[in-house]
């Protein structure tokens, strides 16, 4: 018996690799580049699977072409590239990775608040051109972190693990819940981690968007892209904001209207930002952005550790598979898609 065919956009790491062959014949894009539209067309038509990555974008064009598909998976936890409403009425099961990269992506936004805040890059720099010939008492002076205000915007699995962070730096944490979430259930479950922690902790408080914007020193985006958080943060945000206030963003970079956040840097609205996605990505190095001092850009490191990157591969392998054998995927996005 022949075995499915699954396109896959990018190379995956060898454990990955092995699992996913076990069970399909693999066409795989072979560039370090993210894949052509056109080369993704001309490869869809055949294909039952589809393994992709957050650069590929997946919409109707694809679907329409992909006669035989049956299952999509995407490397990332964020899925704003692929249509769900097309895959919902085509009834094909899309799989995510969820959970595994929160920590790391805390980990990065929290290494992306200091470096802000503490002028880590414009450090480096100075040092690097060989300016660093004295000690002055008000080189590079930044803002202290510890007893700060952080407001997080979004309070889902990477906001709480941002907060969780913050607790160790004592600052006071402002959250703004999407309207989704549960004011009660969500204090109670983040109240419980943290008392296994310390007992001294002080609770996180929960606000709403214009009450964070305008008490936060450090504002943190974590909520997904969607047609309501399409530049959630633009020219008004920026004016409620203190004008010491750092603006940092591992989400999407679409959150943020970016020219806007120029505006607001160049003018001294707002501190300074601190940036690990922008929109357009990637940015260009001509970008207006990229030449303030107070705008620290990096290129979507969120989840770039090697565990988590890999782990994130096997998972999004294991969705490939089970909507392969027909099974429900173990990270579903649109499960919905079993009920209709
Ligand atoms: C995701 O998986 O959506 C992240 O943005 C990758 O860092």
């Amino acid at each position: 018996m022949s075995l499915p065919l699954v396109v896959a956009t990018r190379q995956l790491p060898s454990n990955a690799w092995k699992y996913l062959t076990a069970y399909a014949q693999v066409v795989c894009w072979e560039s370090d580049c993210p894949v052509t539209q056109e080369w993704l067309l001309k490869h869809i038509s055949g294909a039952e699977g589809l393994y992709c990555l957050l650069t590929d974008r997946i919409d109707q064009d694809v679907l329409r072409i992909a006669k035989r598909l049956r299952v999509i998976s995407t490397m990332s936890v964020g899925y704003d590239h692929i249509d769900i409403p097309a895959c919902n009425a085509r009834s094909i099961p899309v799989g995510h990775t969820p959970d595994i990269l929160t920590e790391t992506t805390a980990d990065l936004t929290f290494a992306l608040l200091m470096a802000g805040a503490r002028r880590v890059v414009e450090g480096v720099e100075y040092v690097r051109q060989g300016h660093w010939v004295e000690w002055k008492p008000d080189l590079l002076l930044g803002q202290d972190i510890f007893g700060a205000t952080l407001g997080i915007v979004g309070f889902g699995r990477t906001g709480q693990a941002v907060a969780r962070r913050a607790q160790g730096f004592n600052m006071k944490v402002l959250a703004v819940r999407s309207p989704r979430q549960d004011h009660e259930s969500l204090e109670s479950s983040v109240a419980v981690e943290w008392k296994q922690e310390a007992s001294d902790m002080s609770p996180v408080t929960f606000v709403d968007l214009p009450t964070a914007l305008t008490q936060s020193d450090f504002v943190s985006l974590h909520v997904p892209l969607t047609s309501q958080t399409h530049h959630l943060i633009g020219e008004s945000e920026f004016h409620m904001m203190k004008r010491s206030s750092i603006l940092i963003n591992t989400a999407r970079g679409a959150v943020v209207d970016p020219a806007a956040l120029y505006h607001a840097l160049q003018q001294g609205t707002i501190g300074g930002a601190a940036l690990d996605v922008t929109e357009p990505e990637p940015l260009p190095a001509s970008h207006p952005l990229l030449s303030l001092q107070n705008c620290l850009v990096i290129p979507h490191l969120g989840s770039a550790s090697t565990a988590t990157r890999s782990r994130m591969a096997d998972m999004a392998v294991e969705n490939v598979i089970a909507g392969l054998r027909g099974e429900p995927l173990p990270h579903c996005i649109n499960p919905e898609v079993y009920y209709s």
